[in-house]
């Protein structure tokens, strides 16, 4: 199947961050996020198998989801194209930082938004390792959210 007849490719996305912090060590990726429940601020995210963000969820029990901001195109494949087992990202690409308590993941500035999640429960998928999150914090900017679709990016407009 190409790219091109896979469902993955058809589904808008909303571009997240799943940024993580666990001892000494921190990274950021590019991923996409879906809520589970309307009732429970429940969160699901899908990570490759043994890429650092997986081992840092594993070994912290949480994660901080970032709703990616119209002007984190660049960032989105920078981040996205980018294994943080050999290198710190927010070094490598200079990414500024909105101040966060003690202990928990960096967030970048211009996110539309970030929450930061406990893991409720976890299962891995075929090299992937699906992650439930609580949201037990959260911060809305009001910045417009970035979308991925067919390979590109968009932004959100009324219709
Ligand atoms: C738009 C976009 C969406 C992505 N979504 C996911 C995803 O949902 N899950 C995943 O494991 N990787 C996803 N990736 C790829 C990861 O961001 C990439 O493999 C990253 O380098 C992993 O970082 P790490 O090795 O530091 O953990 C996505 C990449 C892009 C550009």
């Amino acid at each position: 199947m190409s790219s091109k007849d896979n469902v993955f490719y058809w589904l808008p996305c909303s571009v997240v961050f799943v940024s993580t912090a666990h001892g000494g060590k921190r990274d950021i990726m590019t991923a996409t996020a879906m809520f589970v429940s309307e009732k429970e601020p429940l969160m699901v995210i899908s990570v490759a198998k043994d890429h650092l963000t997986e081992k840092l969820i594993n070994q912290s029990g949480k994660f901080t989801l970032i709703i990616a901001g119209q002007d984190h195109r660049q960032l989105a494949m920078q981040v996205g194209s980018t294994k943080g087992e050999a290198t710190d990202k927010f070094e490598k690409f200079s990414i500024p930082t909105v101040s966060q308590p003690g202990g928990n993941a960096p967030v970048p500035e211009g996110a539309a938004a970030w929450m930061v999640c406990d893991v409720e429960s976890s299962q891995d998928i075929k090299g992937y390792r699906l992650f439930i999150g609580r949201v037990v914090d959260q911060h809305d900017t009001g910045a417009p959210p970035l979308v991925w679709q067919k390979d590109k990016y968009f932004g959100l407009k009324p219709v």
